[in-house]
């Protein structure tokens, strides 16, 4: 084999990128040969005269070629940022959303009390859980979902920003509870003041689940019955029993769902409080509140 620099083979890479129609062909060659390195992305371009071992080619050509193949960037270097924070992410898990965090800052700004006791429903990788410990310290968060791989990488997380973080220094005060269960059934009535959810809201039979990153992220994280809404009219039923009143629903949905969920929350007995947008300014969530 010949001897390759560090710029050869991210030309090399950023080429078979390319070719494979990625958009963003150079920035994810940096970002997989940088993974390999364990180094930041500046290393490329501090050292691009180091010659690369005949392991480190091997590794960067096996990433590329998965990429090729259309696997997500995040689940090969297994790791997302949300929020303010680096979230490990395996197949297991849906990979963390900007849109999410739109819902995330509604929520922040809801009148809630400061011992507010708050549920994310269907945790996945923590996003939503880890950002609302690490913004309400003193808040008593739980991360629920129904299967034990999602709660094994929340687990992995919270044991992660436990590592990273002096203590003193944005460190939630209690540190997010997890539970296996199936949406609010193991939870006592008007237990909550907050049921927050990015639940599944895809419907079954669209064809964009076996196109692009979906292809890869577990079904079950994405799909919900024949018109996408079954999970959220379960959550909405359950969650205006186990919030306290003048407690607060906030649920993300698809750009095109959002009347349909604020007739599903207002016939669950719930006010619907705001009408949120994501950053592309689509209709993407609704924050309703429970009154009597
Ligand atoms: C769209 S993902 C959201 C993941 C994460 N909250 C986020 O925003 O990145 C939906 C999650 O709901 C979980 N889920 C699906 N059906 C469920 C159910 N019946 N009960 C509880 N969790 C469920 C899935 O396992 C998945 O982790």
């Amino acid at each position: 084999m010949f001897d390759i620099t560090l710029t050869q083979l991210l030309v090399q890479s950023t080429a078979a990128l390319a070719a494979a129609g990625q958009a963003s062909a150079r920035l994810e060659a940096e970002v997989l040969i940088a993974f390999v390195f364990k180094k930041p992305r500046s290393y490329l371009y501090a050292y691009p005269e180091v010659v690369v071992s005949d392991m480190h080619c091997q590794q960067v050509n096996a990433l590329i070629d998965e990429r090729v193949a259309g696997r997500p960037i995040a689940y090969l270097v297994q790791e997302r940022d949300f929020w303010s924070l680096p979230l490990y992410v395996n197949e297991q898990v849906l990979i963390p959303r900007p849109e999410t965090e739109c819902m995330v800052e509604a929520v922040l700004q809801l009148s809630l009390p400061d011992d507010c006791v708050a549920v994310d429903l269907g945790s996945g990788s923590g996003a939503i859980v880890m950002a609302l410990a690490v913004e309400r310290p003193a808040w008593v968060c739980l991360a629920s979902d129904r299967f034990a791989e999602p709660l094994q990488v929340v687990k992995k997380n919270i044991d992660d920003l436990l590592g990273a973080q002096a203590p003193d220094n944005g460190m939630p005060a209690r540190l997010p509870m997890l539970l296996q269960a199936e949406w609010l059934s193991a939870c006592a009535e008007a237990c909550f003041d907050l049921v927050i959810s990015n639940p599944p809201y895809i419907e079954d039979a669209d064809p964009y689940l076996d196109r692009g990153d979906l292809r890869f992220e577990p079904r079950s994280a994405l799909a919900s019955g024949a018109d996408g809404l079954g999970d959220i009219r379960c959550i909405a039923k359950q969650a205006r029993r186990s919030l306290k009143l003048g407690g607060y629903l906030a649920l993300e949905h698809g750009y095109a769902q959002q009347q349909q969920v604020v007739g599903i929350v207002e016939g669950a007995g719930f006010e619907v409080k705001e009408l949120g947008r994501d950053l592309a300014g689509l209709p993407r969530y609704v924050v309703a509140q429970s009154h009597s």
